[in-house]
């Protein structure tokens, strides 16, 4: 592995020359007074993304810039001001959605679901996006612990709905070719030309709910992470200091709005700040990424390490087709930025890619490594102005520099998560030691204030960038008929950071087979998602448990590093 080296900080327009002033200067009340609300008193987080432009004369500017493989389009601020009144106006007279409702949405990646999107913020529902590769058990806990009102989906998407066990569902908005509407069923290319642009914004008050994302833990189904309308300060005062938005910028968030990134950083932060964006549809490839940037003279780029090492894999010779000169500013999250993807950020696009960490429940971005800052290849960076980050022991005692331990975070930043849906005590296990949030990754803090991500404290596994709870999977697991037992670790993989493995004991009559193992792999991805398959599996005659019949998971890593299990005195047998 590469071991770290330094890149200068760089030049250019920068709106956070000055961190350690800023730092000891900046309080999150001076970020308030750009909003319109700092005025009129009213707030609605799709107003201050849309409408807020339309009114300050910036109307026909672009903001979406959407292609996939049969569509190109695009749509001024004006154009989606109009659209999303409409939907707004489909969503409250058609669809009975009144503020606070949970509106979901699990569609690919379209204008449509942009339009839904921004529609449901302004009648004030609390949006849930769904990430379109869930499959049906991934879709029913979350519609039906949110007790969602609305779906917005496809006619393709909608067999993975399982409809009639979801009591508190009213209605179905399609998007698509669909045979009309009726009571349930609501046709939205019929609706939206009915419908009026001219919607009477919801006006909320700062604390209102407005997004909701579901993330998995180590322990129990993937829970509700809630976001307010305020969050939007912090996703807009980010949008300056670290994505470093610029008035002509144009912008490509990669990561699909089912995700935070995808809504903190794909829709809030940019269009809070007027930015034209880009979203590309479709899969993966090479080629198109390349090509995206070209064709869309993508300014600021933000992906993942996953990507990054993929687009590497590709070669070098690859990126030379392309002309990807209009890069001013390159970054990435969600998991370790390999000191090798640094190096070849710089070599290829002659960039420092920038490192930021953060999380579904921080909301927006914590500790980063902003454009003025000096780059320690492999470190996360330092913490914002306005957050007070720290290295904690067990106890919440802050520990010295270089000591590792719990990555913590002095409550009370604006975009801070609000509640665990329905789950208080969920909720409240973040904020055991005094006033700190506790992050459940490790790490350690240099002598300059630098932070190095060292691993996750609990059994959750960051694959591809996404963050799977090991008991989601174990629990598909052992639906299958031929699975008695199941247990699931993440263990490394070049390209996707973590892959997940399972150690699975069968039932009688069952023989372990490759294709067993094919199909069982099968059954989760058609179950869950393929980024929660198993993409390998050990056979084990017993596996290790707890005398309570908790799976030891601990063991299990030991058995796949061939390490020492070590204290074992908890063991069932
Ligand atoms: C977990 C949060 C919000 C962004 C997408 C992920 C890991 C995130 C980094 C980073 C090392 C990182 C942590 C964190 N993570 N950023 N820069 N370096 N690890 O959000 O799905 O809520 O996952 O992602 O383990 O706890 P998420």
């Amino acid at each position: 592995m590469l071991k770290s080296f330094r890149l200068p900080a760089d030049h250019g327009t920068h709106v956070l020359e000055d961190y350690a002033k800023t730092r000891s200067d900046f309080d999150w009340k001076q970020a308030e007074t750009g909003f319109s609300w700092f005025q009129t008193g009213k707030i609605n987080a799709a107003y201050e993304m849309i409408d807020r432009h339309v009114a300050e004369g910036k109307g026909n500017k672009i903001a979406l810039r959407y292609s996939d493989a049969t569509r190109d389009e695009q749509y001024s601020f004006a154009d989606l001001m109009h659209l999303s009144g409409k939907a707004a106006h489909l969503l409250r007279n058609q669809a009975e959605v009144v503020k606070g409702d949970r509106v979901f949405i699990f569609m690919p990646r379209t204008p449509e679901l942009y339009i839904l999107f921004l529609g449901a913020i302004k009648a004030g529902a609390i949006v849930g996006p769904l990430f379109e590769a869930f499959m049906e058990d991934a879709v029913r806990d979350r519609l039906s612990d949110s007790e969602a009102k609305v779906l917005c989906t496809t006619p393709e998407l909608l067999s993975r709905v399982p409809v009639d066990e979801l009591p508190h569902l009213k209605h179905i908005i399609l998007i698509g070719d669909t045979v009309g509407t009726n009571g349930f069923y609501i046709d939205y290319k019929q609706a939206m030309q009915e419908a009026n642009a001219d919607f009477p914004i919801e006006w909320m008050a700062r604390e209102d709910g407005m997004i909701l994302h579901y993330t998995s833990g180590s322990t129990g189904k993937p829970k509700g992470v809630l976001h307010v309308h305020q969050a939007m300060i912090q996703h807009a005062q980010t949008g300056r200091w670290v994505l470093d938005f610029q008035e002509d910028d144009i912008y490509w968030c990669t990561a699909d709005p089912g995700w935070v990134t995808g809504t903190s950083y794909g829709v809030f932060a940019p269009w809070l700040n007027g930015v034209t964006i880009v979203v590309r549809g479709g899969r993966f490839s090479a080629e198109d990424w390349y090509q995206t940037i070209e064709k869309n003279k993508v300014t600021i780029w933000y992906s993942a390490p996953t990507a990054f090492r993929m687009l590497l894999s590709a070669g070098n010779a690859l990126p030379a087709k392309y002309n990807l000169s209009t890069l001013r500013h390159v970054l990435s999250v969600g998991e370790p930025l390999n000191p090798e993807v640094i190096k070849w950020g710089w070599e290829v696009f002659q960039k420092r890619i920038h490192d930021t960490w953060w999380m579904t429940e921080t909301g927006a971005q914590m500790i980063c490594n902003i454009p003025t800052m000096e780059i320690k290849a492999g470190s996360m960076g330092k913490p914002l102005p306005g957050i007070t980050a720290a290295i904690v022991d067990d106890d919440g005692q802050e520990l010295p520099p270089n000591t590792m331990g719990n990555l913590a975070i002095k409550k009370g930043w604006p975009s801070m998560m609000r509640a665990i849906w329905n789950n208080p005590e969920k909720y409240n296990a973040y904020f055991t030691l005094n006033d700190w949030y506790v992050s459940g990754d490790s790490a350690y803090m240099d002598e300059d204030g630098y932070f190095w991500f060292q691993g996750r404290v609990d059994d959750v596994i960051m694959t591809s960038g996404e963050r799977i709870g090991p008991f989601e999977v174990e629990s598909k697991l052992v639906e299958h008929p031929a699975v008695s037992e199941a247990g699931v670790i993440g263990i490394s993989d070049p390209i996707r950071g973590k892959i997940i493995k399972a150690f699975i004991s069968l039932r009688e009559g069952f023989e372990a087979t490759e294709a067993l193992k094919h199909e069982i792999y099968q059954f989760v991805k058609n179950g869950l998602a393929a980024h929660a398959a198993p993409r390998q599996i050990d056979f084990k005659e017993k596996l290790p448990k707890t005398r309570s019949g908790k799976i030891m998971r601990r063991v299990l890593k030991a058995w796949e590093l061939n390490l020492p299990v070590g204290d074992l005195s908890t063991l069932e047998d």
